[in-house]
């Protein structure tokens, strides 16, 4: 466990994508006014947004995959987009002074680990769930990467300057992604017409998502994540109260 995490501001982060370099680097970065952030919890729809966001500020295909280790950041054009899944305590210092704006995703925290107990069964970078109990007990103390998912939520949910913050959920995108999606472009002072709107949300739909080779990670080596154990975009759906689309038993 040593290894594979380290303790960033309370929180364990994987090693293996924030080496000590890199946070550095983050701590130091300077933001500017028209950046546009998504911030997540893992397993929240990072990757959807990471999908949806760039489509709705180009209305062109996404080429290109955010990593970490990108460089020259400075030196992109705006509007810049970055996706976190760090806690709203742990940004840093120019994001306060710069005020740029925010799309925070949330899902519910049953479905949040359903997916991260799959995912950390296929990750190598990742420590073994064990048993689902197991890994319930670490995820609801927040020994998990980022921490626990009440702080994270409670965090940004409480945050200061909330008019440049947009929070969405996983579900309503589920239940109306053409909805979310012309919300999201009026949060972002992009008005679109309704068949971009159309086109981005059916490209945008697990199914063409999951079809799609720049969206399904299967790009990504398999001794990093073994999509043969569990896929990365696995099942897509939501499980709580009374919206069944999956028997929550066994998903
Ligand atoms: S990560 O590792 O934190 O970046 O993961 P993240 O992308 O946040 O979350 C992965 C889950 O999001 C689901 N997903 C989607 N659901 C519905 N529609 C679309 N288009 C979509 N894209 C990704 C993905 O399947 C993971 O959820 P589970 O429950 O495991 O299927």
């Amino acid at each position: 466990e040593a290894e594979l995490y380290t303790v960033y501001k309370g929180v364990y982060v994987p090693t293996h994508l924030h080496p000590a370099e890199s946070l550095k680097f983050y701590e130091e970065f300077s933001f500017r006014p028209d950046d546009i952030i998504i911030v997540t919890y893992p397993k929240s729809g990072t990757t959807w947004m990471q999908e949806l966001v760039p489509l709705i500020m180009s209305g062109v295909p996404w080429l290109e995959v955010h990593r970490a280790y990108i460089l020259n950041l400075e030196e992109r054009p705006s509007p810049r987009m970055f996706a976190t899944h760090f806690h709203y305590n742990m940004m840093p210092t120019s994001f306060f002074k710069v005020k740029p704006k925010v799309l925070y995703v949330m899902r519910n925290p049953k479905d949040v680990f359903t997916s991260s107990f799959h995912y950390y069964g296929m990750a190598s970078y990742l420590v073994k769930p064990g048993s689902q109990t197991e890994f319930l007990h670490k995820f609801l103390e927040g020994k998990v990467v980022f921490g626990s998912w009440f702080d994270h939520v409670k965090g940004w949910i409480n945050a200061e300057d909330k008019d440049r913050i947009m929070f969405i959920s996983y579900e309503e995108m589920i239940m109306d992604l053409k909805d979310s999606v012309t919300r999201m472009a009026t949060f972002l002072e992009k008005p679109l017409e309704d068949a971009v709107i159309e086109k981005i949300a059916d490209r945008c739909v697990f199914k063409n998502m999951k079809k799609n080779k720049m969206s399904n990670y299967s790009l990504v080596p398999s001794e990093f994540m073994d999509q043969k154990k569990s896929e990365f975009l696995r099942k897509g759906v939501f499980c709580f109260n009374d919206v069944h689309t999956v028997d929550c038993k066994f998903y």
